[in-house]
């Protein structure tokens, strides 16, 4: 089902914490709402969920504007941080509870119930209460629970925090698979910007109740429409420069950094002046000096990872960058060293300051 905000406000007493958002999202799509805490993500899900009003706006499920309807009459799922589950019943009543809400006869929830749980390796743990499952479970029977009941919309609310990294990544391959097989729109919240661009068709970068930038992962990752949202996503250096002349939208400028002159890309027209340039670390390339006309820098820090050598790089001005190689020889440069950093001008980014 396609889900349409159209203006929404939200506010908490007199004090609106969401102002004027829209945004529309396809239908099946996984759409992520990242962001820092407090910004505004878990109140944007609660509103679409029901369980805050609304102060102004539409929420449309298809055609349906659900902004003014109960909770219970949405029939969102939803899946919590810290599971929501509840504590003295079993796993199957859990999974149950939705359906025997709405009066489903008890031989199909039954069915429906045993199925889920098989579907998620937790047939064999049905009659055991949460406290007897680990995190990765509770939250594969918080999952379930929301699907069973077939809704419109899935809503998740940073599912995945409190797991460690193995089962945050399992249970993540869990959501992605259950969510394609259900066809289901899905909303998802998180702070973490890899779980971002590892689940999403497309995200929201949100910034003090608005959204910053919209976009797939790709265009998020590679073409950040402010340092907010580059710093955000992933590492990237971030340098003060200026422009002589004008830029326009898609063209090239030559910026001139306390480090030296470089080409850059201006993903939207620019007025001559003050920039910022974007550079991912795995974007710069090294060579010797002398080995080429990139800018002149040495070796201040290193870092072996093993795939890869993360390497901090002094330049003239006082200029540091962050530079990450991998591939054959990424360890080859030592402390001390002097190198030419060469950057391609398409991956050079000029964004207003
Ligand atoms: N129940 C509430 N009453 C008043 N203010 C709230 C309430 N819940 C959240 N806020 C405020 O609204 C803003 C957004 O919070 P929240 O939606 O929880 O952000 P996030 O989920 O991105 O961390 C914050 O300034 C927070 O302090
Ligand atoms: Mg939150």
């Amino acid at each position: 089902m396609r889900i349409g905000i159209e203006d929404l406000a939200v506010a908490y007493d007199a004090r609106r914490v969401i102002d004027g958002l829209s945004v529309a999202i396809e239908p099946g799509s996984v759409f992520t709402l990242l962001g820092p805490s407090g910004c505004g993500k878990t109140t944007l899900l609660r509103a679409i969920a029901g369980f805050v009003p609304v102060a102004a706006g539409r929420i449309l499920f298809g055609e349906r504007d659900v902004a003014r309807l109960p909770a219970h009459r949405r029939n969102i799922g939803m899946v919590f941080q810290d599971y929501a589950l509840f504590p003295d019943k079993t796993v199957f009543d859990n999974v149950a509870y939705g359906l025997r809400a709405r009066n489903v006869a008890e031989a199909e929830t039954r069915a429906r119930v045993g199925e889920a749980l098989e579907r998620v390796g937790l047939g064999t743990l049905a009659d055991r209460v949460p406290a007897a499952l680990s995190g990765g479970q509770r939250q594969r029977v918080a999952l379930v629970r929301a699907l069973v009941i077939r809704p419109d919309v899935l809503l998740m609310d940073e599912p995945l925090s409190n797991l460690d990294t193995k089962l945050r990544h399992q249970v993540r391959e869990t959501i992605g698979e259950l969510q394609r097989e259900a066809g289901i729109t899905t909303l998802f919240v998180t702070h973490d910007q890899e779980e971002a661009l590892a689940m999403s068709d497309r995200i929201a970068v949100m910034n003090a109740g608005r959204f910053e930038q919209v976009g797939t992962p790709a265009e998020i990752y590679r073409t950040p429409c402010s340092a907010y949202v580059a710093d955000f996503i992933g590492a990237a250096n971030i340098v003060d420069a200026t422009i002589a002349s004008a830029c326009e939208a898609g063209g090239l400028a030559t910026a001139e950094t306390r480090g030296g002159r470089v080409a850059a890309r201006c993903p939207r027209a620019l007025p001559a002046g003050a920039v910022r340039l974007v550079l991912r670390p795995e974007d710069i390339s090294l060579a010797p000096a002398g080995g080429g006309d990139g800018l002149a820098g040495r070796i201040a820090r290193r870092q072996y990872l093993g795939s890869r050598t993360s390497y901090a790089i002094e330049l003239a001005g006082g200029l540091r960058l962050s530079v990450d190689r991998s591939g054959e020889g990424h360890d080859r440069f030592a402390i001390g060293d002097t190198v030419a950093l060469l950057l391609d001008p398409a991956r050079c980014l000029a964004i207003a300051p």
